[in-house]
């Protein structure tokens, strides 16, 4: 796709033309591939860096390490062909010049076969100068280009012919597959890693290839692997949560697509603590078997993994590579609850909304799971049609709910629920939420197994009636979180608000 945008700029003349990419080698690769097709001009291209001036090829064409000069001199040569220049974004700052020499360069380019591409890994443009520039976002390497690079990486091994028997379509198929989100440096380092000592490829060099994705999803600085446990959903109530993820189940499937339906959004899940949130985003994860990426919005807003709008692009970029997958943002408020702290427009604000904006466009295969506990600081443009497809509340568990949840978790320690009388527990944990109910069954097993018996309904009984819940001190501002719930969400649970005893 990348590589005919590309085409389709050097035959139009595109006068300067902005990429976003970390990858300069690859963009030479495709610029001058694209050169070669669209202009038919086997040349190699012009390259300006600070360092060695311009280039062409291998040679140094002219050693002019200033980039206003060198821009002067890419424009009164004859030779045709495209240039890219390297790290515009650190020259721009308070540097008239260069602006003008940018502005010159559109104006006498136009028409010319002289297109200039400048390879910067993050936008750093100002705004006057948008009006000029093709802006492009250049996408990590997809399927095809892995696959052609996994078989480089091949061709290039002592055990090439033997490998090469081994590799199956559906291997190497997987083998692309786990690669998504590397830049092509990276999946190079990652093919070659898992293929060192190997005369077969098989399903052990896959997993190689992802324990890499692990450590790659980790670089990102803000968006980390989760392993969810795979199996049936643990959760006990939310009836209505449930259902509405059973029925996408298949969301992300090639059938889903015969029926002309696009991948869901996500959804927003908030309300009460303890309530299990967090729990429904890990198991829609494990239930739909898609990896899960969490984002920590904490680490994103305080600047040690860099800009926030880069990270976050970033974090985008590399969800999107991993399609399908869950991206996890636990807790979204948290940067928005900074935001109202700081000025307005700050990168708080523009990291917000390039995140909704995002949401509204997206077409790949993320399935956004965010929750928020404050949830009167979310602002109304979060919660409009569109980006999300639908808001669950979730409450403190009914009854029938409370029943389920102890189940849950007393068979999670081994114990048979059938001897215990539930109706009786579930009625003692009014007002309980599940975090709760958890942590009593815990202390119950733990009393137990220090007597050295197995847990009975006394001890049970008791080690929940020593839990006070949150629900007793914080009464008043669970109220609030409901009423607010009303009228804005989809409640997850079966019964009706208030209705929870
Ligand atoms: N409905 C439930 N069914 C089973 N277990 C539950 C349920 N709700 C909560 N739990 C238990 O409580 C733990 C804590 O829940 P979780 O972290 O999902 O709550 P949360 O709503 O995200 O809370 P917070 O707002 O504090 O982040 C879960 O790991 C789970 O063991
Ligand atoms: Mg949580």
């Amino acid at each position: 796709m990348i590589a005919q945008k590309i085409q389709r700029l050097l035959a139009t003349k595109a006068t300067l033309v902005y990429l976003i990419s970390e990858e300069e080698e690859r963009v030479e690769r495709l610029v001058a591939a694209a050169s070669e097709k669209a202009l038919g001009n086997s040349l190699p291209v012009f390259t300006w860096s600070c360092l060695k001036g311009l280039m062409r090829g291998k040679d140094v064409t002219e050693t002019i390490t200033d980039p206003v000069r060198a821009l002067e001199f890419f424009l009164h040569t004859k030779d045709a062909g495209p240039l890219i220049f390297k790290d515009l974004h650190l020259f721009l700052e308070n540097n008239p010049l260069l602006i003008r020499q940018l502005k010159e360069c559109a104006r006498h380019l136009r028409g010319k076969a002289k297109t200039i591409f400048f390879v910067c890994p993050y936008l750093a443009l100002p705004t006057d100068l948008y009006s000029i520039f093709r802006i492009e976002d250049v996408p990590l390497p997809q399927h095809e280009e892995l696959q052609r690079l996994l078989y480089a990486c091949i061709e290039a091994h002592s055990k090439a012919d033997a490998l090469k028997k081994s590799l199956t379509n559906e291997l190497r198929e997987k083998m692309a597959l786990a690669a998504q989100g590397f830049t092509s440096n990276e999946a190079i380092e990652a093919f070659r890693g898992a293929l060192v000592n190997q005369v077969a490829v098989s399903a052990k060099t896959v997993d190689r290839v992802l324990a890499e994705k692990e450590a790659l999803v980790r670089r990102s600085g803000v968006l980390e692997f989760v392993h969810a446990d795979a199996g049936a959903w643990e959760i006990g109530g939310l009836v209505n949560l449930k259902k509405w993820l059973e029925e996408r189940t298949r969301a992300f499937s090639p059938e889903a697509a015969k029926w002309g339906l696009t991948p869901p959004k996500g959804i927003l899940v908030m309300g009460v603590s303890g309530c299990g949130k967090s729990l429904v985003v890990k198991a829609i994860a494990a239930h739909w078997r898609l990896p899960l990426l969490r984002l920590d919005m904490g680490r994103l807003y305080d600047g040690l993994a860099g800009l926030p709008e880069e990270v976050m692009r970033k974090a985008i970029k590399t969800s999107e590579a991993m399609a399908p997958c869950v991206l996890w943002i636990d807790e979204i408020e948290a940067g928005i609850a900074n935001q109202q702290q700081k000025a307005a427009g700050g990168s708080e604000s523009r990291v917000l909304a390039q995140f909704l904006t995002w949401m509204q466009e997206k077409t790949a295969a993320v399935f956004v799971g965010a929750t928020a506990n404050e949830v009167e600081v979310l602002p109304p443009e979060i919660l409009r049609k569109g980006r999300f497809d639908e808001l669950f509340f979730v409450g403190l568990p009914d009854k029938e709910e409370r029943k389920q949840i102890l189940t849950i978790h007393m068979k999670k320690r081994n114990v048979d629920p059938s001897k215990f009388d539930m109706d009786y527990l579930a009625e003692s944990t009014q007002g309980f939420n599940g975090a709760e109910i958890e942590q009593g069954v815990i202390s119950g097993v733990y009393e137990s197994m220090s007597s050295n018996a197995d847990l009975s309904e006394h001890t049970l009984a008791n080690a929940l009636r020593n839990i006070i819940p949150l629900s007793q001190t914080m009464r008043e501002r669970i109220e609030k979180i409901e009423n607010w719930a009303r009228d804005r969400a989809m409640k997850a649970s079966l019964h009706a608000f208030d209705r929870a005893n």
